[in-house]
This record gives C-alpha cells, structure tokens and sequence, in this order.
C-alpha cells in the first residue's frame, strides 16, 4: 500500500511528500530531477530518479512498491515556454499522462490525484472562479492541464481508478528552508531575484479594473496545498469505487501585486517602489479562487496567510542564495 508520487523532489511535490509520509502514509517519490532537488526528500523515502514517460519503469515501481495510489504532480509548468514549445508540452503533459495511466490501470492502482491549475479556466470574469466556471484556457499549458483533467477521469471511470483534479491557484512559501522554490517562474521569486540584483520589482500594469491598478491573485502556503493532497487522498472512495473529486485549491482570497509587494517589503526590509511596466498581454485582472468547495469536501481551510508565505519564501531564498 504504499503512493506512488511524481515529480516527488519538486518544490509542491516535495511538501506533499513530506506531509504523507509524516503521516504514516507509505510514499516512493519519482523525479528524473530535471528541476527537483534529491535533498528535498525526507530521510528514508525512496527516490526512483526517472522520467513518468518510461512505461517500462513505471510498471518495475508499481510492482516493487506494491503502488496502491498515485499523486501525479510531475510536468512542465511554464506559461510563456508553453506558448513557444506547444509541442513538448503536450508530449509530456498529455502524452506522459498516457503513459502513467497505462502502467497505473495495468498496475491496478485504485486512487490517484491529478495536479491541475487555475491555468484551466483561463481569464474568467467572475469575481470568485468556482469548479462550475467554465473552463476556457488561454495557453497551452493550461491546454494540457484541461486535457489532462479529462484522460484522468476517463480512465478513472474505464478502469475503476477514484480520482481527484486539484485545481491550484498560487504557491508559495516553504515549511522548510531547503524546500523552498528555487525557479523564479512565479512572482514571489521573481521579486526576491530582482531585489537580490539590486533592481526595483516590476509591476505589470497599474492600471486594471482593480482596486489599486494592480493584478489580483489568490496565493496558497504551499504547506496547506500539501496537507489539501493528504485530506484529498485520504476523501477518495477505497480502490474499485471509482468517482472524482474536482476541486480549487486557494484561500479565496484576493491579493494585488501592491499588497504582495508591500508583504515582502516586510519580509526582506527592502521597501523600494516598484518600476511600473506594460500590461502583460493575456494577463487576467484577477482570478480568484471559490474554496467552498474544496473546504466542505476535504473538512479543511488554508490556515497560513501572506506575511508568513513570503517571510518563509524569503528564509529560503536566503539560504539557497547564501545572503
Ligand atoms: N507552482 C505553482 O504555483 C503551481 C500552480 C498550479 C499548478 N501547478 C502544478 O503543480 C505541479 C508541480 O509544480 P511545482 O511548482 O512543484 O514544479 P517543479 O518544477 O518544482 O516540480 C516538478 C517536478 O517534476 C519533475 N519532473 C519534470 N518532468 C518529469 C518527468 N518527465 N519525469 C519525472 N519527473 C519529472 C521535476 O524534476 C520537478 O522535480 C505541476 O504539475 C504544475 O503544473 C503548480
């Protein structure tokens, strides 16, 4: 009985790793460490370093590990790259998956949880983005995201395989200084990169339909987006009783970059004004989360807030960056 978890060493990856095993559940983390760090991993969790695209090696893990449920976090996860490289994107995010659910259905594995994105519903003009708004993305890699849902729940349905789609909004933070994000793909990052560089932070347009001009964002401690996997592995229905389970993962609650930066200001004491920049094109005013769902499903709320998201990013960032 033991999970199977990809992209295991990755930054969400590794917190939910952590989570599950502190819990007592029986995890084997796979990565092929393109972007994951083995020294994320708590002392004793097997790492398979390989890539969820080899079928052949996804069944040898299946079987050693006596691989009961998957958390399928592993993928490429970049907007703009996404936009330049359609192709590899859906290779290894719909392709990939393929080849998962192959071995996972051959293995008979019972659960497994899929790591989706708000990415799926592209820029909707709600105030709160509930699991009914439609699903319109607006890159592909939120494409890929959407197909993935879909080939997750077929198979779960053809093969009686319970599954969850985790629709997460924005991570940040670390439970632990060594499992910070060390990418600057996401705004956090980005602006401690900046800040580290001796440079303003940017601001992409201070003129949206917001309160402040600033774009709006739901961002989630990715400690309580790890202990959601948990209370979501544990809410699927045993092995053979298939059915899923969408859910948004945020704190359904709204953040501009202004505030953001004002947060992380106090986090790092360096308070200079942000450079004010172009809209980014295809960049949405706000997308905000709806977590009713997900709260009366999972019996569980974020409970960490933006200060303590970004002072912890920013012990991490320190001790990656050495200043
Ligand atoms: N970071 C966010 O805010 C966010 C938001 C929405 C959705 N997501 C999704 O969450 C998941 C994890 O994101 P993350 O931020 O932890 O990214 P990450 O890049 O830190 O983690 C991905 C991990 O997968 C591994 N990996 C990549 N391709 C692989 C392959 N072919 N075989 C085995 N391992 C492979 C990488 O080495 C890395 O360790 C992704 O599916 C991403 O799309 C992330």
């Amino acid at each position: 009985m033991a999970w199977l978890i990809t992209g295991g060493a990755g930054y969400i990856g590794a917190h939910v790793t952590r989570v599950m095993n502190g819990a007592g559940e029986q995890v084997v983390a796979l990565d092929d460490l393109s972007a994951g760090h083995a020294g994320r991993l708590p002392q004793g969790v097997p790492l398979v370093h390989g890539s969820y695209l080899d079928g052949a090696l996804l069944g040898r893990v299946c079987a050693e590990h006596g691989v009961t449920g998957v958390v399928h976090l592993a993928a490429r996860k970049q907007v703009a790259e996404s936009v330049a490289q359609p192709e590899r994107y859906y290779r290894e995010n719909v392709g990939g998956l393929v080849t998962l659910l192959e071995a996972v259905a051959e293995a008979g594995v019972g659960r497994m949880l899929f790591s989706s994105s708000a990415a799926v519903y592209g820029n909707p003009d709600v105030d709160l983005i509930t699991e009914d708004t439609p699903c319109v993305p607006v890159n592909p890699y939120g494409e890929t995201k959407l197909a993935g849902e879909w080939l997750v729940r077929a198979a779960g349905r053809a093969h009686g395989i319970a599954t969850a789609c985790l629709r997460y909004f924005n991570a940040a933070g670390a439970a632990a200084p060594e499992l910070a994000d060390t990418g600057v793909s996401t705004i956090v990052p980005m602006v401690f990169d900046r800040l580290t560089r001796d440079e303003a932070p940017r601001v992409f347009g201070d003129d949206h339909p917001t309160p402040d001009g600033t774009c709006v964002r739901d961002y989630l401690h990715v400690a309580d987006l790890a202990d959601a996997h948990l209370a979501a592995a544990r809410r699927l229905p045993r092995p053979d009783a298939s059915g899923d389970l969408t859910l948004n993962i945020g704190r359904g609650e709204g953040v501009s970059v202004r505030e953001l930066l004002a947060a992380i200001g106090e986090a790092t004491g360096d308070r200079r004004p942000p450079v004010v920049e172009a809209r980014r094109p295809g960049d949405a005013p706000r997308a905000v989360a709806s977590a009713g769902r997900a709260a009366a499903e999972l019996g569980r709320r974020a409970r960490r807030g933006v200060p303590e998201m970004v002072s912890s990013a920013w012990r991490g960032w320190q001790a990656h960056h050495g200043s």
